[in-house]
């Protein structure tokens, strides 16, 4: 998709479609949409005088402009309520419409960003919000199938820009290009089959991003994993005939700092539950249990293009969690890289048995802070169900910078407690801890755990079981793998970093 600035009057441009937007408690248009009404003999206005369109949020109304001015239709966007209105609904407003534009077959689209909002929000977060809702909006997933005839994909967009700061806009849509690509690499990765991503074909797609922009990496096999004596992690995967793989990348934008940030995102291609193996329904969806590995590779791979002044290393443990005879037991004791052993309460509680290595690893490696993103557990959907991401910490500075970056990027969070009350619930009769203890706070039990690998360095920690996937197209997102925690991730890189 190729993006384009241009300062022209929107009714002198060329395109497929122009987008303009309306609010709900507005009875005229404003800005840019009154100057295409008057070329369009005010028929807008008419319908919005018979409420036919009544600007409610997402509502898209399309109308041909027959000659009247070059753009062949016109597509009025519904904001919803003028004080409701938030960057991240206007993403979303801005997604449905491109997504309706992309199926009547719009190939070029214009879309101007009106004066009014403007003066809301800076040029350069609205020049990325727009680009990204448009890239998010129209993304699908369709490797496999064959291409219906009358499919096409939107080319290229015009971004209008009458009276403002172009230079600051143009910045904004080439930021949020980067961001879109990256999220949109993320939900590649992510709704890729289990055949088709197993734990080796992951750390191949990161040594292609290492390749491209010139990351360090190293890819860690069963045989150095097992000499590390990273017991919980080799644990895990001993029930498949796919070989385990620590996927380990170093980005280095600050090199007089001592200060790294560590990524660990959990990289389980396949969870079928182990022995206490998962009920049948939806299992296919466990294809998605390394949501949080695409989410670091996503980010790594804008931050590596966006190069902030920032030192950042990637912890992905990848493996598959499989029965066979060689299948851990419930009840094992394992012996994890931090020298701390583990009861197996449960052999689908295995994101915490991965991630306790993969964190005590990225400490090793000298992150001096920690964010690991996961699809942890079922509990944390109970919780807080497809809308937020649960945000877990031991340092409350370190979780204000990832809220403030989440706030940033429109991916809501909402904050768990992880007391010293509730380290009871991973105490066991026979090692240091266990990864279970049956129902009670879930998903704070895989908090805890996680936290007790930390130890010392400041460490937040995001269930994104719920987010990672949809189960319908809406806003931003479409059915299937969402991206979440990649714009998160890499506005926290920037905010340290950027410029
Ligand atoms: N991968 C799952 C969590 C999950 C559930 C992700 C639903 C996405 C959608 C995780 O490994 C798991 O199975 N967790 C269990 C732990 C329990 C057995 C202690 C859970 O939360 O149910
Ligand atoms: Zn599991
Ligand atoms: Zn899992």
């Amino acid at each position: 998709m190729q993006f384009k600035m241009s300062t022209e009057p929107i009714t002198a441009i060329a395109s497929d479609c122009v987008i303009v937007t309306h609010t709900e408690d507005k009875d005229m248009l404003l800005g840019l949409a009154k100057e295409i009404d008057e070329k369009l003999d005010h028929r807008i206005s008419q319908l919005i005088a018979e409420k036919e369109i009544k600007g409610r949020f997402g509502e898209v109304t399309i109308l041909h402009t027959w000659g009247k001015f070059p753009a062949k239709r016109v597509l009025v966007l519904g904001l919803g309520e003028e004080d409701k209105l938030t960057l991240e609904k206007a993403r979303s407003a801005y997604a449905i419409a491109a997504r309706k534009a992309q199926s009547i077959g719009v190939r070029e689209l214009t879309v101007a960003i009106s004066q009014k909002y403007k003066e809301i929000w800076n040029p350069v977060d609205l020049g990325q919000a727009i680009v990204e809702a448009i890239m998010l909006g129209v993304y699908e997933f369709k490797p496999y199938k064959k291409k219906e005839e009358f499919e096409s994909s939107i080319e290229r967009i015009i971004v209008t820009v009458s009276d403002i700061s172009e230079k600051a806009v143009e910045a904004g849509v080439e930021r949020g290009q980067i961001f879109a690509e990256s999220q949109n690499l993320a939900r590649d990765f992510t709704n890729i089959p289990a055949n088709k991503m197993t734990p080796s074909i992951l750390a191949e797609k990161a040594k292609d991003i290492a390749k491209k922009y010139h990351v360090d990496i190293n890819v860690l096999n069963q045989e150095e994993i097992e000499e590390l004596n990273m017991g919980a992690f080799m644990a895990v995967g001993k029930g498949s005939s796919e070989a385990s793989k620590m996927i380990v990348m170093k980005y280095t934008g600050a090199p007089d700092s001592n200060d790294v940030i560590g990524f660990v995102g959990k990289g389980v291609t396949f969870d079928s539950g182990g022995i206490q193996i998962k009920a049948e329904k939806d299992l296919d969806e466990m294809k998605g249990d390394m949501a949080g590995a695409a989410a670091v590779l996503g980010a790594i791979n804008a931050i590596a293009v966006l190069k902030p002044h920032v030192n950042v290393i990637v912890v992905i443990p990848a493996c598959e969690n499989m029965v066979s005879g060689h299948a851990i037991h419930p009840g094992d004791v394992v012996h994890t890289f931090s020298g701390k052993s583990v009861e197996i309460k449960h052999t689908d509680a295995e994101g915490r048995l991965i991630l306790a290595d993969a964190i005590s690893y990225a400490r090793h490696l000298g992150a001096t802070k920690l964010i690991d993103v996961a699809t942890l557990t079922g509990s944390v959907i109970s919780a807080l169900g497809h809308h937020r991401t649960g945000l877990f910490n031991n340092n409350e500075e370190w979780a204000k910078d990832v809220k403030e970056a989440a706030k940033i990027s429109g991916e809501k969070v909402w904050e768990l407690p992880l007391d010293d009350d509730y380290r009871e619930l991973i105490e066991s009769d026979f090692a240091d801890m266990k990864n279970d203890a049956g129902s009670p706070a879930g998903a704070i039990q895989g908090g805890m755990f996680l936290k007790e690998f930390a130890e010392d360095t400041p460490w937040v920690h995001l269930d994104i079981a719920g987010t990672s996937d949809s189960l319908e197209t809406k806003g931003i997102n479409p059915k299937g793998a969402t991206g979440v925690a990649v714009r998160t991730l890499i506005a926290l890189a920037m905010r340290f970093g950027g410029n």
